[in-house]
């Protein structure tokens, strides 16, 4: 047994005193908050520090749902593109999601087609991807079963309205915290007291500030065009005041209008080195795909280039779905020798293996005065432009922008899966194949956009309209002319009904 030394002694009597007791209480205290500050510290942490896309491992899935980045610079948080339902019916047909601007819904998931998630400093982040603008919905007769087509033009898609919605209600006092968090409640997607106090000081602030701004470049642009109607979107100029800082106050008469039809996208690689875009203005493959990209509102420093080349890659021999449409096999027969002689040099032509990419003038680009069709969308791609894309965009990586060149006139493209493109033409002006073989005096002045159902003149079933009533489009507005393209318009109407049966092929 040993004694305890003096130093010892000494310590053990100030543990018994009282003052000992305070002060190792105070330790304790401390230690307890020290820790529990780590904690707090380390969830706050936590939630701000995670980034990252969701993953599809299917292709089709990551076409449709997956991200390429445009998140980051340009979405909206994934829980206010749910509440935003329930804080403005108004704007929404009062359904709760977003089909009323044309948006594609897929069995039961959550998130419309087009629409991706990416985690951003631990803010759920939602915004487009390619599929928005270029999956569609047919169906083969009224009140048929819906059909989803990866590829085909968003012929439902109103983006026109859907960004007039995203402008009003970012003026409006109802976007603000209070109204916001209770909305959110009610879509089921609540926020939890810690992200409560996040958001009001982080979150919120930025939401509404980069909403104000993005409506106060824009508004006045959509106030000096026409409706784009669904199935269109205007493809430069808000590129311009979002992008370039240019006011839309500034933008030229000549170039402010440039609403177009949203083209196909099947069979990419047999399009490389063609002049393309509607107006043909760039012939290499890689970056009319990075182009789109920042369409969708992807920005040089937030694109994800890994994931626009999956979906490049996938869509390079992707095929059209076959046509449904069963047209008398003799007439195709007719409608083919006509074609080839009057069109196929322009266009290519439908084989029985599927689509040739051969022609004289495929992927060359037609001088507008022989053309004849409505030049504001050529007129909206400027040569200032042109400019400012090559050396703003990418400069200085190896993405930068080298191919864009200012043309004038539009391209000969390929028609291989025309039956899923109407209406037809650059500005989608045209309803129906049978009507782009008449004269266009005698083409319709109005119809729908919109429909989904397939017409068998080729296109979908538009019915003539008011002007005044939603949907209707006017070719007597500016850039919607449904001039020019006269090819095969002064055949009698026996060799119009065979060349229209063989175009039912493609
Ligand atoms: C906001 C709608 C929108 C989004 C999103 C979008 N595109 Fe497009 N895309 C268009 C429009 C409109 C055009 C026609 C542009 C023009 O010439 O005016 C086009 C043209 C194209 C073309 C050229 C078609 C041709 O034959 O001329 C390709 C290829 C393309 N897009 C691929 C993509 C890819 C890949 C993505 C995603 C990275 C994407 N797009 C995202 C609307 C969109
Ligand atoms: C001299 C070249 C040329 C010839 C010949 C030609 N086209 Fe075209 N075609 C074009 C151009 C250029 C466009 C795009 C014009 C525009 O959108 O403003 C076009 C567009 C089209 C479109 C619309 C495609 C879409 O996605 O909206 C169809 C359909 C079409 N042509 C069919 C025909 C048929 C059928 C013939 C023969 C009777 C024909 N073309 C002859 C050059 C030609």
């Amino acid at each position: 047994m040993s004694y305890p030394t003096a130093v010892e002694a000494e310590l053990a009597r100030r543990r018994r005193s009282p003052l000992g007791r305070i002060v190792r209480l105070l330790i304790l205290l401390w230690g307890v908050v020290f820790l529990l500050a780590i904690i707090l510290l380390a969830t706050v942490a936590g939630r701000f520090m995670s980034s990252g896309p969701t993953v599809y491992a299917d292709i089709d899935d990551h076409f449709r749902f997956g991200s390429i980045g445009a998140e980051t610079a340009s979405g909206l948080p994934y829980r206010v593109w749910k509440a935003l339902p329930f804080l403005f019916p108004e704007h929404f047909d009062g359904r709760k999601d977003y089909s009323t601007f044309g948006f594609l819904y897929e069995d039961d998931r959550d998130l419309p087609i087009g629409i991706s998630e990416r985690t951003q400093q631990g803010v759920d982040l939602v915004w487009f991807n390619c599929a928005v603008c270029h999956t569609g919905r047919y169906r083969l007769e009224e009140r048929g079963d819906p059909h989803l087509a990866s590829g085909m033009p968003a012929n439902t898609l109103d983006l026109g309205k859907f960004t007039q919605m995203v402008i009003d209600v970012s003026g409006d006092p109802k976007l603000a915290p209070e109204p916001l968090m209770a909305a959110m409640e009610e879509a089921g997607v609540g926020l939890d007291p810690l992200d409560k106090i996040i958001w009001r000081f982080a979150v919120f602030p930025r939401l509404r500030e980069g909403l104000l701004d993005r409506a106060a470049r824009l508004r006045p642009l959509l106030a000096r065009q026409p409706d784009w109607n669904p199935g269109r979107v205007d493809t430069f100029n808000p590129y311009k005041v979002l992008e370039f800082d240019i006011a839309a106050s500034e933008l030229d008469e000549t170039e402010v209008v440039g609403a177009s039809d949203f083209p196909s996208i099947f069979l990419q690689g047999p399009r490389e080195g063609m002049q393309l875009h509607w107006d043909g203005n760039n012939d290499s493959l890689a970056e009319r795909n990075l182009s789109a990209a920042l369409g969708a509102g992807v920005t040089p420093e937030t694109v994800d280039h890994a994931s626009i080349e999956r979906v490049a890659a996938w869509l390079s021999d992707f095929e059209p779905p076959a046509s449904p449409h069963r047209p008398d096999p003799e007439a195709v027969v007719r409608g083919r020798e006509l074609y080839m002689d009057k069109c196929a040099a322009c266009h290519g032509y439908q084989g029985s293996e599927g689509y040739v990419f051969e022609g004289a003038k495929l992927g060359t680009v037609e001088l507008i005065g022989e053309i004849g069709t409505d030049p504001a969308r050529l007129d909206s791609y400027t040569k200032a432009f042109s400019d400012l894309q090559k050396e703003k965009l990418f400069a200085g990586t190896p993405h930068a922008f080298r191919r864009f060149r200012k043309t004038d006139g539009y391209a000969n493209a390929p028609l291989d899966g025309l039956w899923l493109r109407g209406p037809y033409l650059h500005n989608g002006s045209v309803p129906t194949l049978a009507d782009l073989l008449e004269a266009p005096e005698n083409r319709p002045a109005t119809f729908l956009r919109g429909g989904d159902v397939i017409d068998g003149n080729g296109g979908f079933v538009s019915p003539a309209c008011e002007p005044d009533m939603p949907n209707c489009f006017d070719t007597r507005l500016p850039g919607n002319s449904n001039s020019g393209h006269v090819y095969g318009v002064g055949l009698d109407a026996t060799a119009k009904a065979d060349l229209l049966a063989y175009l039912l092929t493609f």
